[in-house]
């Protein structure tokens, strides 16, 4: 029972401090999921002890994400973000990359669809038959939260479309929002009803949305722009603005500004024109979006990443204010890298309180010339971390200047700007040379190794991790997987120490237990070596195969005069530095401790799936050669890659197919030496169903 009082004003406490940081600052430090977990644990104590409901308790509280989790959807097609430009000339690279691509003529039109970029959250509504049956955000991209009820709530969402030839399955997707008057109005009434109010209308939408009693999503009103789609049984036009102006006739709202381009000039006008507009438009926007307006172009131009090569999203400068800088700390990340963060007197900055900004590195503070008690501007856009754009240098100047540190605050060994051997330039960052010894390191790297794109373990937080660490329960990745082991043979019993319980301990090595099994890419990117973000991981993980075959093929590539390390060079992505880091990587016997820690503690990468099964190359290396004439290289690539093979840049014993245009010479050559399948960019057409 006192265990139980303790655990519930534990997790008031926590949830508050999620709540606020959700709500007041945007800037949620635990993954919704997680949060849903503390929700449940406080729902369950209370329900066992109604006694102690608290006051304070979390579940008196509404506004807050829901208490417990929603179904999750899975995305058919997933959910994809956008890459962004930033001025008029990344504009034209844009259209300059795509008439590439698209290896179009000089004389012939690209046309572009240009709308503005809401600021709210997307959502995918599905329609069978016409009828609206099934509505999910956005989530990771993959995988969001079935929130159909809510969505039913929204004006601008019909629940049947109208009109006739409506394909049988029509998933529409969009932006819901909450326009600046009804922000407002909401913010007078949680005021009014002493709740906490909302930052801005992104966060009142999202926290609107993402109610579990749907009522309370109804008494907020909500928006909904209709602008992509993801699955559709069939489509209503050829291109962007035809789809676009049969949603309007199905019913949904579109955005009145939406505009068909025919040049560059005409995108970036239309750019400018909505920016001065931006004030009056009633609701939030955050830049501009253009996307390649026919479809068959759209298909060929595909995917990089996680964003599609035929739109990109034209960001608004900015937003500015001034503050005092009060002190300079220094963070240690992941890979040792010391990173000096300005600790600012808290200041809004286009609606969100900013108390924190990143100065990058040494040299950045000698550019800016910053000094702990500067007045300076900070900036921040979008979810990107702010930044000190410059000292304002007629308010008083602080008298000191910051001294750079030489060793790592966290273990006291030496930091060290290393020097490039071959560019002989010195590194900008300066890395604390501890390694493991240097606990921020090993804590980072542990967080990494959790976090939501590596092994995603529910319940294993910072906080968690930290006290882990600290008491010498978990050191290394392996050891999260050996943890409920020990603690079986352990005195002193995790649901023992404080802020555990019996149910919260269950639940902890039920989460690591789930994923004693991840997908190869996302183990890749979770042993965190320096320059495998996550299209590295996959593009190892693709041309590896299995974790076995990934790690003898990195060892081998020590040698430099070897076969795995052309291998290595040969991918098409993987460069020199790249290459470097993951032979280091493995050279190292920590890492290799903890690769086989992992196995033996029964942990396992699976393969990825061949992307397009049944494809002739699912699997195999592919090599182009000479010009080719009726697709561009780079569309010849993803197109490669989507139906499952590698693209290497050059020949050799473990190429599969090489694929030659006019001009082919040594390439080809070697091709045949070697007696490997050849064949023309003609009957690659045919492979490829072009
Ligand atoms: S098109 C394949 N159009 O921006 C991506 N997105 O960074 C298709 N967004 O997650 C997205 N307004 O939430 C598109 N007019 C618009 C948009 C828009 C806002 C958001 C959307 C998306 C993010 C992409």
């Amino acid at each position: 029972m006192e265990e139980a009082a303790e655990e519930l004003e534990r997790l008031a406490g926590e949830i508050a401090e999620h709540d606020a940081l959700y709500h007041g600052k945007d800037a949620p430090r635990i993954s919704d999921a997680a949060y849903d977990e503390l929700r449940k644990r406080n729902d369950a104590i209370e329900q066992r002890y109604p006694e102690l409901v608290r006051e304070d308790s979390p579940s008196h509280r509404v506004g807050a994400a829901p208490a417990e989790g929603f179904g999750k959807v899975v995305h058919k097609v997933p959910m994809l973000s956008l890459s962004n430009a930033f001025d008029d000339a990344d504009v034209r690279d844009f259209c300059a990359r795509v008439r590439r691509f698209l290896n179009l003529k000089e004389d012939e039109t690209l046309a572009v669809t240009a709308e503005p970029k809401i600021d709210g959250l997307s959502a995918a509504l599905r329609y069978e038959q016409g009828k609206f049956v099934l509505g999910a955000t956005r989530g990771d991209g993959r995988e969001g939260e079935n929130v159909t009820e809510n969505l039913k709530t929204i004006v601008d969402v019909p629940k049947t479309l109208k009109g006739k030839n409506i394909p049988d399955i029509v998933e529409i997707r969009g932006e819901v929002y909450m326009s600046h008057e009804d922000f407002a109005a909401l913010n007078e009434r949680q005021k009014a009803a002493g709740k906490p109010v909302f930052a801005n209308p992104r966060n009142a939408a999202a926290g609107s949305l993402r109610q579990l009693d749907a009522k309370i999503t109804a008494s907020r009103p909500l928006r909904f722009f209709a602008y992509t789609w993801g699955e559709m049984s069939a489509l209503p036009a050829d291109t962007q603005a035809g789809v676009i102006d049969a949603f309007a006739k199905w019913g949904f709202a579109v955005n009145p500004l939406f505009r068909r381009c025919a040049s560059v000039d005409e995108l970036i006008a239309f750019y400018h024109e909505v920016e001065e507009g931006r004030a009056g438009l009633g609701y939030d926007i955050d830049g501009v979006v253009y996307k390649v307006d026919r479809l068959d172009w759209q298909n060929r131009l595909g995917f990089v990443s996680r964003s599609p090569r035929w739109a990109i999203a034209h960001k608004f400068p900015a937003e500015q204010a001034m503050t005092v800088l009060e002190k300079i700390e220094i963070q240690v990340g992941r890979t040792g890298k010391l990173t000096p963060v300005a600790r600012l007197t808290p200041v809004t900055v286009g609606g969100v309180v900013v108390s924190n900004a990143t100065l990058h590195n040494q040299d950045e503070i000698e550019r800016l010339g910053v000094r702990p008690g500067d007045t300076v501007v900070v900036q921040r856009a979008g979810d990107v971390i702010p930044q000190i754009v410059r000292v304002v240098e007629d308010k008083p100047r602080g008298k000191k200047k910051f001294v750079f540190p030489e060793t790592c605050p966290e273990c006291g060994s030496h930091a060290v700007r290393e020097v490039n051997p071959k560019t002989g330039k010195m590194d900008v960052d300066r890395r604390c040379t501890g390694g493991l010894v240097c606990p921020a390191q090993a804590v980072e790297r542990l967080r990494h190794f959790v976090s939501r794109n590596a092994f995603d373990i529910e319940g294993l937080g910072e906080k968690q991790i930290s006290a882990f660490y600290a008491d010498g329960l978990i050191a290394r990745p392996d050891d999260i997987f050996t943890l409920e082991a020990r603690d079986k043979k352990s005195l002193k019993k995790l649901k023992d120490r404080e802020g555990w319980g019996e149910t919260s301990a269950r639940n902890l090595f039920a989460a690591v237990d789930a994923r004693r099994e991840v997908d190869l890419d996302r183990f890749i990117f979770a042993l965190g070596i320096r320059h495998v973000g996550e299209t590295n991981a996959r593009l190892l993980a693709r041309s590896y195969g299995t974790l076995d075959n990934f790690e003898a093929q990195m060892r081998a590539a020590a040698d430099r005069e070897g076969e795995a390390w052309s291998e290595l060079m040969s991918i098409d992505g993987v460069g020199e530095v790249l290459a470097e880091a993951l032979t280091d990587f493995f050279d190292e016997p920590h890492n290799r401790e903890v690769l086989a820690g992992l196995r033996k503690a029964g942990v396992e990468a699976v393969p990825l799936p061949a992307q397009e099964t049944g494809s002739p190359i699912a699997g195999k290396t592919v090599v182009f050669t000479g010009s080719l004439e009726r697709m561009t290289r780079s569309e010849a690539k993803a197109r490669a890659e989507q139906m499952g093979a590698k693209v290497a840049g050059s020949v050799s014993a473990k190429t599969d197919l090489v694929v030659h245009g006019p001009g082919a010479g040594s390439k080809l050559a070697k091709a045949q030496e070697l007696g490997i399948e050849t064949i023309t960019e003609d009957e690659w057409m045919e492979m490829a169903g072009a």
